[in-house]
């Protein structure tokens, strides 16, 4: 049984992973943090990383770029893997993940859906095959309390791309301000913000008359969470290291 503290356990992945723990006999969340220390999952929620020493095999976090300073460091005070699925870090604390892969094992991706993780590689095929001669643009749609923008999952698939393309593109995210053509060498990024869509991204490759686009579209936000509850059981006997959906996927 792999014992999981929880991060971020009020927010709405927090509970969806609560739900989803709870049916299951390989893992149980022993706790939680969270600004907000209401109990609705029926174990401790914690203010801080600092103040939660209940013992645990993993973190699972799901919260605000906010947290994430805190809760590496008592990750590797205490020696604990984390799940790292927040979005919309930036590149400190993205570094601030890859150092402090050399302590602690730390599973890092900006969507836990295989489907997407899929698509991230179907992408990176099209790219290698249509891309300097296609205009790639990306375009997600999220629901209307989403607080970042284009998605982490976005960024993943525009990064993916480019390590394909002949030369770094240029990301574009606003083209409203500009009165230009679309040049090649740019991938435009464009996020659609509404009621309770839960997550769609599409990769569209625009050529001379032909148009192949790759798509994934989220139902439910369980997806994400059983990803998480996957990606806890894979990691909490690792070492030291920073690992992705693709070792999830290939081990
Ligand atoms: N990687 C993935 O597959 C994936 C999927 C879905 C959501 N996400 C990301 O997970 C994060 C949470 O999503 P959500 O929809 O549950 O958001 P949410 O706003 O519903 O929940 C966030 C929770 O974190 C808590 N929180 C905020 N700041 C905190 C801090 N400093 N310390 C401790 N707790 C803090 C809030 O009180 C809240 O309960 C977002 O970054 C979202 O983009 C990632």
């Amino acid at each position: 049984m792999v014992r999981i503290i929880l991060s971020g356990a009020n927010g709405k992945m927090g509970r969806v992973i609560t739900e989803c723990a709870r049916g299951r006999s390989d893992c149980a969340i022993v706790a939680g943090i969270d600004l907000n220390t209401d109990t609705p999952g029926g174990f401790r929620v914690f203010p801080s990383p600092a103040a939660c020493t209940v013992d645990a095999d993993v973190i699972i976090d799901f919260s605000h770029p906010a947290a994430l300073d805190a809760l590496l460091e008592t990750a590797a005070e205490r020696g604990l893997p984390l799940v790292a699925a927040t979005t919309g870090l930036d590149g400190a604390q993205i570094q601030a993940l890859h150092d402090a892969a050399g302590k602690i094992p730390i599973f890092f991706t900006a969507n836990m859906s295989v489907g997407v993780n899929l698509m991230r590689e179907l992408s990176k095929t099209a790219a290698r095959v249509l891309g300097d001669a296609f205009d790639i643009e990306i375009i997600e749609r999220h629901h209307n309390q989403k607080i970042d923008a284009p998605s982490g999952t976005a960024l993943m698939l525009a990064d993916a791309v480019a390590g394909e393309l002949a030369a770094p593109p240029q990301y574009v995210y606003d083209r409203h301000a500009q009165r230009n053509k679309r040049r090649s060498g740019e991938i435009g990024l464009h996020a659609v913000r509404g009621g309770t869509i839960v997550g769609e991204h599409d990769v569209l490759f625009a050529g001379q008359d032909e148009v192949l686009t790759i798509s994934h579209a989220a139902y439910s936000k369980d997806i994400f969470a059983t990803g998480a509850l996957r990606a806890a059981l894979f990691l909490h006997d690792k070492a030291p290291g920073l690992y992705g959906m693709s070792d999830l996927i290939d081990s």
